[in-house]
């Protein structure tokens, strides 16, 4: 008899019936070790296509393919045991059909082993959630600012800082919503847009740069901790790691370029002969 500890992950399912309760934590991550740690503290980990970013140093999100999210993803399992994975799709992997995101998402859920994939647009993707979600797949929604369409956005600006122009944005997050997502990303929108629009749909908000009203937060963690050089104004910092990590490196070439680093005599048992 094989012998398996089972360890229940959380579901989209449970991200849902979270909806007006107690405020879901999500971070991103994209290796084993930061999951492993980002794990312990919250409920979603997305492996967001903002690896670009801060991983491979891109001016945006939009060169990041399937292949890297693939990988990331699976490290990002590899790493995790708790909290739902949500892999996002990234440019160019699912905007053409309904059959192409089906086809990217599958690859996704069956190469990397996630619970959800996440792409981004509300009325324009309405058809695709649905298709998706028919079809097994959770999706998390992501409307306001959609950094994959930088190219004709024109800049990273926050959306719907008047009120004559909520409509659109509202419309979005009840496509999503009725469409079957589990959960809607609302990025870069005031807190009276997401706080409107958190209490008109039924699906949990987890607000980027939108306010606590928002039934959740995500975050950049590079951003969080300090450690990207250039984070988005609503980002707090929870720490600093940037400084520390090149005062590190800084002793390390240091002692290595004035031979005083350790040697492995403690290890080995013996000196060098003077
Ligand atoms: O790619 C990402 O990290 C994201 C978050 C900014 C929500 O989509």
């Amino acid at each position: 008899m094989s012998v398996q500890s089972v360890i229940r992950r959380k579901t989209a399912p449970d991200i849902l019936a979270r909806k007006g309760g107690d405020p879901i934590v999500m971070l991103t991550s994209y290796h084993a070790h930061t999951a492993s740690l980002v794990d312990r503290y919250c409920d979603v980990i997305l492996v967001g296509d903002s690896l670009g970013n801060v991983m491979h140093g891109f001016e945006t999100t939009v060169p990041v393919t399937l292949e890297m999210m693939i990988l990331q993803g699976h490290a990002v399992m590899r790493g995790s045991q708790h909290s739902l994975v949500v892999v996002d799709l990234p440019f160019g992997s699912y905007e053409a059909s309904k059959e192409q995101a089906f086809h990217s998402a599958a690859r996704i859920l069956k190469e990397t082993h996630c619970g959800a994939v996440k792409l981004e647009g509300g009325v324009r993707m309405a058809e695709t959630i649905a298709f998706l979600t028919a079809r097994g797949i959770p999706v998390m929604g992501h409307i306001g600012l959609t950094p994959q369409s930088i190219n004709t956005l024109g800049s990273f600006r926050a959306q719907g800082r008047e009120e004559g122009s909520w409509g659109p944005i509202e419309a979005d997050a009840k496509a999503v919503a009725d469409a079957g997502a589990f959960s809607v990303v609302v990025e870069a929108v005031a807190e009276p847009l997401g706080r409107k629009i958190t209490e008109s749909i039924a699906i949990p908000t987890i607000g980027i740069g939108a306010s606590s009203a928002c039934d959740g937060q995500v975050l950049v963690l590079e951003d969080m901790l300090g450690l990207s050089p250039r984070a988005p104004k609503f980002v707090k910092r929870y720490g600093n790691l940037g400084p520390g990590i090149e005062e590190a490196i800084k002793s390390y070439a240091e002692e290595v370029r004035s031979r005083a680093f350790p040697g492995p005599e403690h290890v080995y048992g013996m000196k060098a002969k003077a």
